[in-house]
């Protein structure tokens, strides 16, 4: 190859064509194959030689020069967005019976007898999104996540064609438009059998495909790939144009969003029923995925008065459709031990395709499930899946059982630990009573911990803590705080048994990199909200719900545990959620010492937030502690507890001195003589109402 300054100016006009030409290749193999077909070096020689061509002959600079083109910026990873207004699921049902129930509470919910409407949608099978428009540009968009922080995908959104990047005049100045991003069925039938043309990933349904071609770093690659967008919700709004979700999608529509076609208004469960039926019809000639139909109430008034329960909708839900099936063999009946002792049988099976997803697990409930349906290994089953859930052994095909089959025999000790595992009487759980000194439950525990609703460590995966577990560097949940300081020490002072040691970057699969992501990530948790600190104790039956409720009434850990080691149990068993059982469990929770030990290592560690509740701080009801009694007029009890959580207020279900305001309808019995003796202020519904404005 000739010296630059060699070429004649023919040569160098040749040249940088044939540069233009190579990198323009080169990058197109790298950013929209994911496939580099040179290596970095290379790639790097040919810029710089195209550049220092340029340089000599700045009047050949083309049109098309490499040195013009920015090239796409990959990420690391994803940035966080977090949702002004959470990106809710929705309830699930699967039979009209149930339908008819949701649309009967509603009715009771709002008080009224007559007919409500439907807006009908069928439930695409893909991933949701939030895509933001300022002043009409599209600014910003995101993914669910955890349906209050999201990922910033605004690159990979903006390369999708049916998604207006910017609306017409006359759209609100701030418009978040919410749907499902899918992949057709023709594209992903295509992107597979390319895929398998150049030997990359496969992928097992549309809505794995679109995930992976969503959730892509290099937004080039997004772009290359075929996705398709339904637009169906909002989220924050500055001027709301609508009064119905008929006229939303009308106003979509005008803004250039796609709207299905198959949305359509039911009056009554009749309706819905006749809907159901046809779109399940038309289900598999349809070009994309839908796993059922969602109803709305069509009113945005009425959406209004019904509200949210904790994370789903009360004027809307999921109708889902039938569960699918598959015929398969039971391989094993395995039995494992959860982080409460609670043993849980779970049957391996011969994978199995049901319904575009592999199965190769089912959960048996508990031991009673397995006799009634007389399980055994070897058993041919019927296996169905229905939605994400997990999938259930529904019967077996006793004419395909073997003949030397044995009935399971359910173990009365712990495969774990080996301590007897006992049933209470009326328990249909049997428990392994090894307690602590079962590492089965321990491990549980940890996994629970560092879980995504609890303290959320990425790269603490269930395979890791196994892992640290089995060689001993995590055994309580402390520890994880205490990892990267004795990783750091000297390692024969926590050298290991059988001579392992410590030394993280040592480990198989583990380098200077990943160990360092993973001390960031626990580092990122020393402080934690309070809601995920009292559900990641794992306390038993206290869920994220459960956790939110105690965070909200006790404001901080120190009140909440006071009381509970005080057996102080009159505010608790007040909650409106919190039943007899669950707060016997909670009280003895925190009876263990062990537990509180747990608990105080922890707090040495880490900093547990105070929950401030977060309504809306500055209504004459935040904080307060009400109770309702009697009938009211304007609304039901249903709703009038949902507006007082809404401003703020705990609703509590009997009076006492915690009780700050008693709201008495007419036909007001004990409650309000009892706020009297109390001294307890008392209010009028209307009073109420008033401090609701
Ligand atoms: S409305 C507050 N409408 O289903 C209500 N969701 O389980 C927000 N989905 O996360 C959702 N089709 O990803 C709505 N026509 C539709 C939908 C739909 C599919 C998905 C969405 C959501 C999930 C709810």
């Amino acid at each position: 190859m000739k010296e630059i300054h060699e070429l004649s100016k023919i040569e160098a006009a040749t040249e940088l064509a044939k540069l233009a030409n190579l990198i323009a290749k080169a990058d197109n193999a790298y950013y929209q194959n994911d496939a580099p077909e040179i290596t970095d070096a290379e790639y790097d020689r040919l810029k710089h030689r195209n550049a220092a061509i340029e340089a000599l002959f700045p009047d050949l600079v083309r049109a098309d020069s490499p040195s013009k083109r920015v090239g796409a910026t990959v990420q690391s990873k994803f940035n966080k967005i977090e949702h002004r207004f959470p990106m809710l699921s929705l309830g699930d049902v699967f039979s009209i019976d149930e339908v008819d129930d949701f649309v009967l509470g509603v009715k009771r919910f709002l008080n009224t007898a007559e007919n409500i409407a439907f807006m009908t949608e069928p439930k695409i099978d893909g991933l949701s999104f939030s895509a933001r428009y300022e002043n009409g540009k599209f600014v910003s968009g995101a993914t669910r996540g955890d349906g209050v922080i999201g990922e910033d995908i605004t690159a990979n959104l903006r390369t999708i064609k049916q998604l207006p990047l910017q609306l017409p005049q006359g759209a609100p100045q701030i418009l978040e438009v919410r749907g499902e991003v899918y992949m057709a069925k023709d594209d992903f039938f295509a992107l597979n059998k390319k895929n398998t043309a150049e030997k990359k990933k496969i992928f097992a349904n549309p809505r794995n495909a679109a995930a992976g071609s969503l959730r892509q770093l290099n937004p080039n690659i997004t772009a290359e790939r075929k996705l398709s967008i339904w637009a169906y919700t909002w989220g924050e709004v500055s001027e709301s144009q609508w009064q119905t979700q008929e006229e939303f999608f009308i106003k979509l529509q005008q803004w250039g969003f796609p709207v299905n076609p198959l949305n359509k208004i039911c009056s009554n469960v009749a309706e819905i029923e006749e809907n159901f039926k046809h779109i399940m019809e038309i289900r598999a000639d349809l070009p994309y995925d839908i796993d059922g139909v969602v109803y709305k109430v069509n009113s945005i008034t009425l959406q209004n008065r019904l509200g949210f329960l904790t994370r789903t909708p009360r004027w809307a839900i999921a109708h889902k459709f039938p569960a699918e099936q598959a015929l398969t063999k039971i391989e094993n009946i395995r039995v494992q031990v959860g982080r409460t002792g609670a043993l849980t049988p779970v049957a391996d099976l011969e994978s199995i395709n049901v319904g575009g997803v592999m199965v190769s697990h089912a959960t048996l409930h508990n031991e009673d499930e397995i006799k009634r349906k007389d399980f055994r290994i070897g058993d041919m089953v019927v296996v169905q899946r229905a939605g994400d859930v997990i999938p259930q052994l529904v019967e077996v095909r006793l004419d395909k059982r073997p003949a030397d089959s044995v009935p399971f025999v359910f173990p009365d000790r712990c495969p774990e630990c080996g301590a007897h595992a006992i049933r209470e009487e009326n328990e249909a759980i049997r428990r392994c009573t090894g307690g602590l000194t079962c590492p089965a439950q321990a491990k549980e525990r940890l996994k629970h911990f560092v879980s995504k609703e609890a303290f959320d460590i990425v790269g603490l995966g269930d395979k890791v803590v196994e892992e640290f577990f089995a060689d001993g560097i995590l055994r309580s949940p402390a520890d994880i705080f205490t990892l990267e300081e004795r990783n750091n020490a000297a390692d024969d002072l926590f050298a290991l048994t059988d001579n392992k040691s410590l030394h993280l970057e040592s480990r198989n699969g583990w380098g200077t990199l990943s160990v360092k992501n993973l001390f960031n990530a626990i580092n990122a948790r020393r402080t934690i909200s309070l809601p995920r600190f009292i559900y990641a104790l794992g306390i038993p039956q206290v869920g994220s719900a459960t956790a939110l409720l105690l965070a909200k009434n006790y404001n901080t850990f120190d009140a909440l545990q006071s009381d509970m080691i005080a057996k102080e149990t009159a505010k608790l068993v007040s909650i409106d959620g919190i039943g007899a059982e669950m707060a016997t469990d909670i009280v003895e929770f925190f009876g263990e010492e062990h537990n509180l030990s747990v608990i105080e290592q922890l707090r040495r560690q880490i900093k547990v937030e105070d929950f401030i509740n977060e309504e809306i701080n500055d209504s004459q009801l935040s904080g307060k502690t009400v109770v309702f009694t009697g009938t009211l007029e304007k609304m039901t009890r249903l709703e009038a507890k949902a507006l007082a959580q809404k401003f703020g207020a705990k609703v509590a279900g009997s009076v006492s001195s915690h009780t700050d305001y008693v709201i008495v309808g007419t036909e007001a019995g004990s409650k309000a003589k009892k706020a009297t003796e109390l001294g307890v202020k008392i209010l009028s519904e209307e009073e109420f109402m008033e401090m609701t404005k």
